[in-house]
């Protein structure tokens, strides 16, 4: 991590839980090109943090006049994968903040010595592994700068501004569990008692939302399927009940691109999970357990060039403000 080079300005810190679907139905495609979804969506305890910090030459750089010529920066590891800066989702929601509230017009400024405000990013969630990675990332930048910049935006806005930016990038601002319609933007809360455990498998290899998508318009029917099943079961905490509702129209074509993932859904099943489902448009596959001792049994059952692994409850809440000592304006 490039710490050092960060300076020590006023700071705020976001932790933001990824994203499974525990029920996924596409009803058809829709006249803007995107599909028409029935989903459910819950965050789970695999987080990555976003740190924003305001830096620049001392006693102007912080001073809300001088907030036309920040500038905007990424700090990262290097992530295989990540997106560079200019298309990185968190600098993107960074740049619709700064627009929509005022704080820059048009491109950030570049000019040397300017002040500056620097994104960190520490990335558990897998890249493009259908847990909402890039989303969550965006989430956490808008909450982050939007109390950094002192923008004050409701969270119905800030939502609002998500939706531009990709499909659950909404649902990761408020996090929790909600059944999601339309492209996946509109929300409604849903109630689930409990927590689930989730034994989830890794996958190195990135699979394109989109190109899931191309395949499900060339091999697959709008489905009517209803979430009714998933929803009782999170109302009454019955992880077995979920298990058998767990459900995701996607898979048929993510399992045409990626045929071993149709063999690591067999396993999870074959090891004893209650249930299997693809996360989104994949490539993580998920198995459900009674809990975290029943997780740890059916991964032992796994053959270890399974992959990775990570053992995660649900929901995990939403996006977790901090505010550091030197977060006061
Ligand atoms: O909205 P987001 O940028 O995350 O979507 C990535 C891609 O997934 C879109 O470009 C589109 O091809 C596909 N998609 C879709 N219908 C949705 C959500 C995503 O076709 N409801």
């Amino acid at each position: 991590m490039a710490s050092e080079t960060v300076p020590h300005g006023p700071h705020v810190a976001v932790r933001v839980p990824a994203k499974v679907n525990l029920f996924l139905s596409v009803r058809g495609i829709r006249d803007d090109g995107y599909h028409e979804l029935t989903t459910v969506l819950q965050t789970v305890g695999v987080f990555d943090e976003l740190r924003a910090s305001l830096a620049g030459p001392p006693g102007r750089g912080q001073h809300p006049a001088a907030r036309r010529h920040m500038r905007l920066e990424l700090a990262h590891d290097d992530i295989a994968g990540l997106p560079a800066a200019s298309e990185n989702l968190a600098m993107r929601a960074a740049l619709a903040l700064a627009r929509a509230a005022g704080v820059i017009d048009g491109a950030p400024s570049v000019r040397e010595g300017g002040p500056r405000t620097v994104i960190e990013l520490d990335k558990a969630i897998p890249v493009a592994g259908g847990m909402a990675g890039g989303s969550a990332d965006a989430a956490a930048a808008l909450v982050a700068l939007n109390e950094l910049w002192g923008c004050a935006l409701p969270r119905e806005r800030l939502k609002e501004l998500g939706a531009e930016l990709g499909s659950d990038v909404p649902f990761c601002v408020v996090g929790g569990t909600a059944l999601a319609t339309g492209r996946g933007t509109s929300l409604a809360r849903v109630l689930c008692r409990g927590e689930f455990t989730w034994l989830a498998l890794l996958d190195d290899e990135p699979l394109s939302t989109a190109a899931v998508y191309r395949e499900w318009d060339a091999r697959c029917a709008p489905s009517e399927v209803e979430p009714d099943a998933v929803l009782q079961a999170l109302r009454a905490c019955d992880p077995e009940a979920l298990g058998a509702a767990l459900h995701n129209d996607l898979e048929p074509a993510a399992f045409a691109l990626r045929p071993d993932l149709a063999e690591r859904k067999r396993l999870l099943l074959d090891a004893g999970a209650f249930g299997a489902v693809l996360s989104g448009s994949g490539p993580t596959m998920l198995g459900l357990a009674a809990g975290p001792a029943h997780a740890r049994e059916i991964a032992a059952r796994l053959s270890p060039d399974i992959g990775r692994t990570v053992i995660a409850t649900s929901p995990a809440g939403g996006p977790e403000l901090r505010r550091d000592a030197g977060a006061e304006r």
